[in-house]
């Protein structure tokens, strides 16, 4: 087993910071020490890499991916091996990856689907939450067997009818299993049969364009169905976690619960936080022309800049009232992919990529004074470890944890953007000329350095599958 030395960061995590340098012993950190204090001697490391003047971060942990998801008349353009290795470049060292079961299919043959596209193929490590879009009796006993395997978390959808949408009922029935099961229950919460009357309206009306995507799925939809869900939680006693919250008024609702004392959380993702609908689902471009605003579709979709969603956002993250911030990493690419959408916005593929960006994006929000240091630790990598029961091995730079860890400068600079070399599996970015002040620039995963100052230097299959426990935010 070889061993590593970080010496004279400054090491970060969700509570505060301190000067240490971080002793790695194989895939493990085994100790941190105040610099200059040897209590033991000289620490003889086969490596050394010095951190001074950069932060030494966990590593970040990314909750809500779909790698090579097939999906709106296609697949995700990024696979296991892209995708991770995209997210490693950008700092993140764990994703959990959704399976799906679409109606019809059988929930564990799914799961080993998925696992036969992941293993051997990860840059770093991965788990998996199950979506259920078919629940019936087999699915439900399929939720028991999946905890047992650690897929501690299922996804439940109010919209995309025929596709992945459970009626209140069917809801019900997953939610009194995750009751019972201290499953952690996800909910696309956005009123489906409401949009679908919409977009079909809209349609008729010969509005085509990418626009409508957003104005048909009004922030009212979100509301709504963040409330029945939660309604839904309620009357089962089942935990509930919303995925991709973008409207203020879901969060207000995700506030309302957990000031009752219930078990609702709630995560954002950067394209809420500086993304709209104006600027982007409106834009008109030479190469693309209206089909330009294809490249921001997504559900829940971007919101209008007007209506102080963005702000309620960042203020949620830094009250609490949403716990952390995942990706939504849904990636298509323009050619063949959003073009299928051309003269038709819902037939747009739903999804934005940005599985390498999300730790830079959110270290932004640190140096423009949204959320502290900490708070972009606790939000970017020790909560989605608490809340997807990984703690302890992940989201944490301690004595017995994985040696995942990230060095960064908060000195250096970053381009965002397909011209600027990004690493995933897409011909354009969500994020084009988006500049970052801070850089990446080490990436440890389990002891083993897979980005440095040559690039990637990691490998595909050291990536494992984390069989995850309880969220420890219920136990
Ligand atoms: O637009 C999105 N979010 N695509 C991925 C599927 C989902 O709903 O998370
Ligand atoms: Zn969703
Ligand atoms: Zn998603």
């Amino acid at each position: 087993m070889s061993t590593l030395l970080i010496t004279g960061g400054t090491v970060v995590s969700a509570t505060g910071r301190t000067q240490a340098d971080v002793l790695v012993d194989g895939e493990r950190i085994v100790a941190l020490i105040a610099p200059g204090s040897e209590p033991f001697g000289p620490i003889m490391a086969e490596r050394t890499i010095d951190a001074s003047g950069r932060y030494v971060l966990p590593g970040g942990v990314d909750a809500h991916t779909h790698m090579e998801m097939p999906f709106g008349g296609t697949q995700a353009a990024d696979t296991f091996e892209t995708g991770t290795r995209a997210a490693a470049w950008g700092g993140t060292t764990t994703i959990v990856d959704f399976v799906v079961q679409y109606a019809g299919q059988n929930v564990m043959e799914q799961y080993e689907l998925w696992h036969q596209k992941a293993a051997g193929n990860c840059a770093i490590d991965y788990g998996f939450h199950q979506i259920l879009s078919d629940v019936q009796d087999e699915s439900l006993q399929a939720m028991d067997a999946l905890v047992a395997e650690g897929v501690t978390s299922f996804k439940l959808f109010m919209a995309y009818k025929g596709v992945f949408l459970s009626d209140d009922g069917q809801i019900l029935r997953a939610f009194q299993k995750g009751a019972e099961n201290g499953a952690l229950m996800m909910m696309h919460a956005e009123n489906g049969a409401v949009i679908d009357v919409l977009v079909q309206q809209a349609l008729a009306a010969n509005h085509t364009t990418p626009r409508w995507h957003g104005l048909t799925r009004p922030w009212q939809a979100e509301e709504e169905a963040t409330h029945r869900a939660i309604m839904i939680a309620d009357i089962t006693g089942a935990p509930l976690y919303v995925v991709h919250v973008s409207a203020k008024q879901a969060v207000e609702q995700i506030a309302a619960a957990r000031a009752r004392g219930a078990n609702v959380f709630g995560e954002t993702c950067p394209q809420y936080l500086y993304l709209s609908l104006e600027e982007q689902l409106a834009a008109v471009s030479e190469q693309w022309g209206e089909l330009e605003g294809a490249k921001w579709v997504c559900s829940t979709p971007l919101r209008s800049r007007h209506e102080g969603h963005q702000e309620e956002l960042w203020r949620s993250l830094r009250t609490n009232q949403l716990q952390m911030v995942s990706t939504d990493h849904c990636p298509f690419c323009m050619k063949e992919q959003k073009e299928l959408g051309r003269g038709d916005f819902s037939k747009i593929p739903n999804g934005i990529g940005s599985v390498e960006h999300r730790m830079d994006l959110m270290y932004q929000g640190v140096v423009d004074g949204q959320i502290t240091l900490e708070r972009f630790v606790e939000i970017t990598s020790t909560t989605p470890a608490r809340m997807f029961g990984m703690y302890g091995r992940k989201g944490v730079i301690a004595p017995g944890a994985d040696a995942d860890i990230v060095i960064y400068d908060p000195n250096g600079h970053t381009s965002l953007g397909v011209n600027r070399t990004h690493h995933m599996n897409m011909d354009y970015s969500a994020y084009e000329g988006f500049e970052i002040d801070g850089h990446v620039d080490l990436v440890i995963s389990r002891g083993a350095v897979i980005v440095d100052e040559s690039g990637y230097v990691g490998r595909a299959g050291h990536g494992r599958f984390i069989r995850r426990a309880p969220s420890q935010y219920l136990s």
